[in-house]
């Protein structure tokens, strides 16, 4: 996973949990490299390691944070990519371009990236299909950023996962709702 995920972990962790809290999930986990830089990708592993130790000193299901994580994640991403994010657009129509308008850039700028692939299928105005699928299984931060990118663009949505691959499905199909 990319540096920059990690080091937004560490200040979501700092954020919520308090440093010291960080400097534990560092000494207890199995992670190895515990120094990440924003220009480098690191194996899976490692984010793994870290997520699995936060969940354990939290006291918190691993999907639940890494849930909360993805609505922390979102609006700071959205902040740092604004130039790709057109201002006519509201949460469904930033979710349904995220691939082709910011994963795709973000795969070439940062060549060790390897952001998920999201098919899209737009159901009106207010409904959107994700069909996601990653061998990193990371179905909740999909939730939570979508949930994240709601908050920032001041919506309410309601995110319905109707298959998941922890579940043994393909792939998660999400449906994203507008309510208000
Ligand atoms: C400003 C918008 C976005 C930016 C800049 C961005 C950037 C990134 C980056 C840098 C990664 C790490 C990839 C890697 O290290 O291999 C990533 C992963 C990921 N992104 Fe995005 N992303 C954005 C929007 C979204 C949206 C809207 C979703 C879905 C709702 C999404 C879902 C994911 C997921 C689930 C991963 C984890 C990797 C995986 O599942 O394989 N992203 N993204």
């Amino acid at each position: 996973m990319h540096g920059s995920i990690h080091l937004a972990l560490k200040q979501y962790v700092v954020e919520v949990y308090g440093a010291s809290t960080w400097e534990q999930i560092l000494a207890q986990s199995n992670a190895t490299i515990k120094m990440y830089l924003a220009t480098s990708s690191y194996p899976d592993g490692e984010i793994t390691a870290l997520i699995t130790a936060a969940s354990a000193l939290a006291n918190r299901p691993a999907n639940d944070m890494i849930e909360d994580f993805g609505r922390y994640l979102m609006p700071k991403l959205i902040q740092n990519y604004r130039s790709l994010v057109r201002p006519e657009w509201r949460t469904l129509d930033f979710l349904e371009n995220a691939e082709q308008s910011i994963h795709s850039v973000v795969r070439v700028q940062n060549p060790g990236a390897r952001p998920p692939i999201l098919r899209c299928v737009r159901h009106g105005a207010s409904e959107l299909q994700i069909i996601y699928s990653s061998a990193r299984r990371l179905c909740a931060l999909v939730r939570g950023m979508a949930l994240g990118a709601a908050q920032h663009f001041a919506e309410v949505v309601m995110v319905d996962e109707r298959q998941c691959m922890l579940h043994g499905a393909e792939s998660c199909d999400f449906r994203m709702r507008v309510v208000a």
